[in-house]
């Protein structure tokens, strides 16, 4: 299969927190690779700027380092990392302060695109974007791209809002959940609205629920103070896999146009009911082995964190009536798994006598590991003996149908060229994060009100016991977390 490759106009990217642990691992790396197949076109660069007081060369160095790290070990070539660094430059500067405003205002040209990457603290964005708007270093064209957290609660993101649109349109404004650059999160909305075969079933009538995990085996390790903050509740369900929740429960949009597209997710998480205690399970991990629980990450050693949640969701319109979405992720667990199963109802009526080979339809869509689709069918077991049923998998792995040569961005990759590109469709809208926050909210304060305490659970294992319970007292089962 031969990739199209569609062209990016000339740019300068300046990533403030160039130098962090998010730019070394994805941005750069990332950018590589596009650099690579050609998407970064002659005259562009990537600007580090960041506290240190680094040369251009020191820099580069890092970046080299960086790609020797985290870019794939096949896609290591000498001449080609050498051209890649020879368009990075590096600006020391201090976000709140003044020093290095006045070099990187002189570094600026025009008639190229300018695109500001703030992988740092959200308590600077401010700092930066009036700066930014003070040294006219960004023009009517110019984008910022900003990282999750986006805001803790609604109030603090409101006010993230606020400050972003003193100097900054909507239009201007990028904010990244790096699940929307997932392969298979986008082909999440081609199955949909591009077949007639699934969006005719995809409602209340034809499906029983639907079920959305997140399962890592990592645990918080370094993170333990960032968490403390956060919980799985903030790190992945109000973005993530709220994401993810829209992507399934949205109508179809009337074109693949950012704002069709945000307006019909921006109606699913309105349109989420607020969840009742009983349909929460919050869970920590303990220790395990030679493993450590996530109390010894903590700096609080009666942390009622949660590593783990599962929540059962409605979404109250006419097209989910009573379907119930169960969500779940958490660290430490099993398997790295990430997967989207929708469980289809019973036919109407059972002509066959073998209940026992009989399952429902399901459709799982997989994001991680092993990228892909599988549809579960019921067939004849094949030979004599009458009809039993049996349920095979329709098998569409993504990897079969990409050819191996070619270079598949990863998620950051595709979504930082769609801020050169100027196309917002998989970047969160400022309402969009708001409603998120509005729906999140009352949860958290639930339990904090109520002082409740996660349940904790074995490393290695599926998860808090009540996990289990949620979906059992519905008659319905958990999938298995597996690879
Ligand atoms: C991040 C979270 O946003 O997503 C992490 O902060 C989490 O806690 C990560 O591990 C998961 O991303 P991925 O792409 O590895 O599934």
């Amino acid at each position: 299969m031969v990739s199209r490759v569609i062209p990016v106009d000339v740019f300068d990217l300046v990533i403030f927190g160039g130098t962090g642990d998010l730019a070394r691992r994805k941005i750069l790396p990332g950018l590589y690779r596009r650099f690579m197949a050609g998407q970064m076109p002659a005259d562009s660069r990537i600007i580090g700027a960041a506290r240190a007081d680094l040369t251009d060369d020191a820099f580069r160095d890092q970046v080299r380092a960086a790609i020797a790290e985290f870019a794939p070990k096949a896609r290591q070539d000498a001449a080609v990392i050498d051209a890649f660094v020879a368009r990075i430059h590096y600006v020391a500067i201090d976000a709140t302060g003044t020093s290095g405003w006045a070099k990187l205002t002189g570094m600026m040209r025009d008639n190229v695109v300018r695109a500001f990457y703030f992988s740092v603290a959200p308590s600077l964005f401010g700092d930066i974007a009036s700066r930014l708007h003070d040294h006219a270093i960004a023009d009517p064209w110019s984008r910022i791209v900003v990282e999750k957290p986006f805001g803790r609660d609604l109030a603090s993101a409101r006010a993230l809002n606020e400050v972003l649109a003193r100097h900054f349109t909507e239009a201007q404004i990028y904010r990244i959940d790096h699940y929307l650059g997932k392969e298979t999160v986008q082909n999440l909305m081609a199955v949909r609205f591009a077949n007639i075969l699934f969006e005719p079933l995809w409602k209340a009538e034809y499906i029983d629920h639907v079920q959305i995990t997140v399962a890592e085996t990592v645990g918080v390790n370094g993170r333990g103070a960032y968490y403390d903050t956060s919980g799985a509740m903030r790190d992945m369900v109000q973005n993530h896999m709220m994401q993810l929740l829209c992507l399934i429960a949205m109508e179809p949009p009337y074109h693949f146009d950012p704002d069709a597209v945000r307006d019909e997710k921006l109606k699913v998480i309105r349109a989420l009911k607020p969840v009742p205690p009983e349909n929460i399970v919050r869970g920590q991990y303990a220790a395990g082995g030679n493993e450590s629980g996530y109390l010894d990450h903590s700096e609080n050693p009666a942390s009622r964190t949660e590593s783990y949640i599962a929540l059962k969701v409605h979404v109250s319109n006419w097209r989910w009536q009573g379907v119930p979405f169960y969500l779940r992720t958490g660290k430490r667990l099993r398997a790295r798994a990430s997967e989207i199963a929708i469980t289809f109802k019973q036919p109407p009526h059972a002509i066959f006598d073998d209940a026992k080979g009989w399952h429902e339809n399901v459709l799982v869509i997989r994001l991680q590991p092993n990228e892909g689709m599988n549809l579960m069918v019921m067939i004849k077991e094949p030979g004599p003996g009458g009809m039993r049923l049996m349920q095979v998998p329709l098998d569409m792995s993504f990897a079969d149908a990409i050819d191996d040569g070619e270079d598949v961005p990863d998620a950051y990759e595709r979504l930082i060229m769609d801020v050169i590109r100027g196309n917002q469709t998989l970047f969160m809208r400022g309402d969009e994060v708001e409603a998120a926050w509005a729906w999140t909210d009352p949860i958290i304060e639930g339990w904090e009100t109520r002082g409740d305490r996660p349940q904790t659970y074995d490393p290695g294992s599926s998860g808090p016991e009540d996990a289990l319970m949620l979906m059992h007292r519905d008659g319905r089962r958990w999938r298995e977390i597996k690879e």
